[in-house]
């Protein structure tokens, strides 16, 4: 099937901010060659590729001058069984919420923790998509990228794709592995983590004593729904700063002054703090100015109550982080790809 092209295309539908950027060259493409020849296309006419999954870690504060190829591809596969071991297959552009049910229908364990995380398949990797104890590393068997420099297939194992608290290889390298399909190395046997304290009170609220991945599933639907914001509701990308990593010595001096510091040990002598906390305690959380906002019940999350602009949800961006730096000695850095 030939490419469909659109010129001069509003990105609104198509990032989680709801941000009202235009794309000089847009289309959707559904499978590798479409990838190629979309490829190909920006290539002939000179404009630079942006790479599009559910756009749910995304801040377009200007019109986009490059091709923005939507990733769409479709498809879900067991591709074989070793023992307990199952190895599931998606393709970049599935959905990863559907994706993640699907495998729990099976009766697969591994993805439950990261229920209802927006984006898709292809997306996860780029950042090493985590929640309640639980990031795809944990659970990732491999993927299949397009070099964009040569135009070649290569298979990546979990230890070329260099994992780390929201971070791989590929945003490090950002622009050059264009992510097609991913593997899950999941288990017919539930190995469950519940130490993250508002699931396992959850379930133990509703008289849940030995879980299933989908009561774990469901218990953080309900958890997610009650602190984060719904994209189709409220625009967001989700956690807009990382929690950062600071000195024992740091940590030390500010809990001197602030008891109820939130912080996890993270080991080499330096210490992860809630960014959440910082926010709050800084007095930003619910701030609003226009349409640019931190939301009321995570202060972790910027949201777009209508007609913000990129640049205006940037602008209060680096507010906080300037005013974090100044109270706090800490540097937030931002979370999602600012265009
Ligand atoms: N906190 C506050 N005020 C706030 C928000 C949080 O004091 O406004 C405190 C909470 O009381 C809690 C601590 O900060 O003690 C941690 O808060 P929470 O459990 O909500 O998690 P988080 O650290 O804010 C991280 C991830 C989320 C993920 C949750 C659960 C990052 C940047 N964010 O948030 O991921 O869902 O943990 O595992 O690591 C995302 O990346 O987009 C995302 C939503």
């Amino acid at each position: 099937m030939s490419l469909q092209l659109h010129e001069r295309y509003s990105l609104k539908p198509f990032n989680t901010f709801g941000i009202d950027a235009q794309a000089r060259l847009f289309t959707e493409v559904s499978s590798d060659d479409q990838v190629r020849e979309a490829l190909a296309l920006a290539a002939q006419r000179g404009l630079p590729v942006l790479v599009l999954g559910g756009g749910s870690n995304l801040l377009l504060t200007r019109d986009v001058e490059a091709l923005v190829l939507r990733m769409g591809s479709r498809g879900l596969r067991i591709l074989g069984e070793e023992g307990d071991q199952v190895l599931v297959e998606a393709e970049a552009g599935e959905p990863w919420h559907p994706f993640v049910q699907w495998t729990l229908a099976q009766g697969l364990a591994g993805l439950e923790n990261l229920s209802l995380i927006p984006g898709t398949v292809g997306a996860a990797p780029m950042q090493n998509i985590g929640a309640y104890g639980v990031e795809i590393k944990d659970v990732f068997a491999g993927l299949t990228a397009l070099d964009r420099q040569t135009g070649a297939l290569r298979e990546f194992n979990l230890a070329d794709c260099a994992f780390a608290y929201r971070d791989s290889l590929f945003k490090q390298q950002a622009g050059r592995w264009l992510i097609l399909r991913v593997r899950f190395a999941l288990r017919r046997t539930a190995q469950l983590h519940l130490e993250y304290g508002p699931v396992r009170q959850r379930l133990q609220a509703q008289g849940i004593d030995s879980p299933t991945p989908s009561d774990v599933s469901r218990a953080i639907c309900a958890i997610r729904s009650e602190k984060l914001p719904d994209p189709a509701e409220l625009g967001n990308a989700g956690s807009f700063f990382k929690n950062p990593l600071v000195p024992v010595a740091l940590a030390e001096r500010l809990r001197a002054e602030h008891a109820d510091l939130v912080s996890y040990a993270a080991g080499e002598g330096q210490v992860k703090l809630a960014a959440g906390w910082l926010i709050e305690r800084a007095g930003w959380k619910g701030f609003r100015d226009g349409d640019a906002g931190v939301h009321r019940l995570q202060a972790l999350v910027l949201v777009n109550y209508g007609d913000a602009s990129g640049a205006q949800l940037l602008q209060l961006a680096q507010r906080i982080q300037a005013d974090v730096a100044a109270r706090f000695s800490v540097h937030l850095e931002i979370e999602p790809n600012v265009i």
